[in-house]
């Protein structure tokens, strides 16, 4: 096993780590209290080839292999979620599904302009009464001859608003359930969509999250991903890879909140010594720095296999599953290290314990990923 990696891979996570600690940082509590978006980092982002880093250079991509992706994930994470998700969505939900399934023609016109970053993408899955529940989709796709009728409310949609392309999931064939379902690219500006409030959520509060209504909505049949009714499988294959961006998400939230714990445990002091010197704090950190090893390996695991163009859907599972669960625990420690300090914004781990708690819910909460990983043990 060859754990070192290439000088590529370790180019592209000190990008990502420049970029992180010199812009993201100065105005991340900001955008954290006004629920902004970062409008000028995704430019920036893009300018540095992280919006479509996996996506070829045929298609205007960066060509970069799935393990980059995860150094790049875990450094913008480090210091703020809220961006690395719009980076998450748009390389792996929205340009790994398009460039994988997706026609020529499809490529060159949605593919290509997402990957360069001049436009956002957004996956549209969840409803109101389908989020883990994924085959219970209540949004119908009307086959009108030419195109499709869309009806029907998403819900919780990552660049809702800030995205000019969404890949839609609906239903065509009820009588048919998951085999009935389809995938379409709906432009977002066509008449008929229309967006709910802005969602005032616990973390990630810059990156913009709406419900998205359609009524009446014509999407052209030749915005159809692949065959009639490929889109539960579509929305299941993506997902494995999106899985693996959150996962890779959920260390980098864990390993900034170790980081500034460690900080903290070398300066504070107690009892006449930094608090790193009583047990108590210096066993935190060693079990917090084995779970964060333990996540970083699963990850570049599943990354790994990806890039093999082996199976990879219960890595990115168990990677998804474990990161998330240890970013929870790892912030929580954080701000318990911390003291009175970790319950304020000025200290950040607040924010990162904040932010982790939706890896463990969104693209598949910890129970449906153990119910991923449980049916392949039993099968
Ligand atoms: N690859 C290919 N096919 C798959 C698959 C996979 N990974 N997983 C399931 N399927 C197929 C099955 O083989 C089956 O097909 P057949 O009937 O032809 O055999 C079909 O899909 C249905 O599968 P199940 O019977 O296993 O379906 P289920 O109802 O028991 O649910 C589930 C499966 C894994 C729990 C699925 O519903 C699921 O993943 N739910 C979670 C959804 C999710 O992650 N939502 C996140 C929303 S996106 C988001 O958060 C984005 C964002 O903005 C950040």
């Amino acid at each position: 096993m060859n754990f070192n990696f290439s000088e590529e891979q370790i180019m592209i996570q000190q990008a990502a780590r420049d970029y992180a600690q010199r812009e993201l940082i100065k105005d991340v509590l900001e955008r954290d209290a006004t629920s902004t978006f970062p409008a000028q980092h995704v430019k920036a982002l893009s300018e540095l080839g992280l919006m479509g880093m996996m996506v070829s250079p045929d298609y205007d991509g960066g060509g970069m292999d799935t393990v980059s992706y995860v150094l790049a994930m875990e450094e913008l994470s480090k210091i703020d979620a809220g961006t690395s998700v719009i980076v998450s969505v748009n390389n792996s939900l929205v340009c790994f599904g398009l460039e994988k399934y997706g026609s020529e023609k499809q490529k060159e016109k949605y593919l290509k302009p997402l990957a360069r970053g001049q436009k956002i993408g957004a996956f549209l899955l969840s409803e109101p009464e389908a989020g883990s529940d994924a085959t219970s989709q209540r949004t119908t796709a009307e086959d009108k001859g030419d195109y499709y009728l869309v009806n029907g409310t998403k819900n919780w949609i990552t660049n809702a608003n800030s995205a000019s392309t969404y890949i839609l999931i609906a239903q065509t064939h009820p009588e048919k359930k998951h085999k009935g379902i389809n995938v379409l690219i709906v432009d977002k500006d066509s008449p008929g969509i229309s967006l709910g409030p802005h969602e005032d959520k616990m973390g990630m509060r810059s990156s913009d999250t709406h419900s998205v209504m359609f009524t009446d909505v014509k999407v052209p049949k030749e915005n159809r991903i692949r065959e009639d009714g490929f889109g539960f499988t579509f929305a299941m294959k993506v997902l494995e890879a999106g899985r693996i961006g959150i996962a890779a998400q959920a260390l980098g939230i864990a390993s900034g909140a170790f980081e500034r714990a460690t900080s903290y445990a070398k300066e504070r002091k107690t009892f006449g010594t930094t608090i790193g010197n009583h047990q108590a704090i210096a066993f935190k950190l060693a079990d917090m720095a084995v779970k964060i090893e333990n996540a970083r390996n699963l990850c570049l695991k599943a990354a790994w296999l990806k890039d093999q163009n082996q199976p990879f859907g219960v890595a990115s599972a168990m990677a998804k599953q474990y990161a998330a669960d240890i970013a929870m625990e790892v912030t929580t420690e954080a701000v318990q290290i911390h003291g009175g300090y970790g319950y304020v914004k000025e200290y950040h781990v607040e924010r990162l314990m904040r932010e982790a708690k939706l890896t463990q819910i969104y693209e598949g909460t910890s129970e449906i990923q153990k119910i991923i990983i449980s049916r392949k043990l039993l099968k």
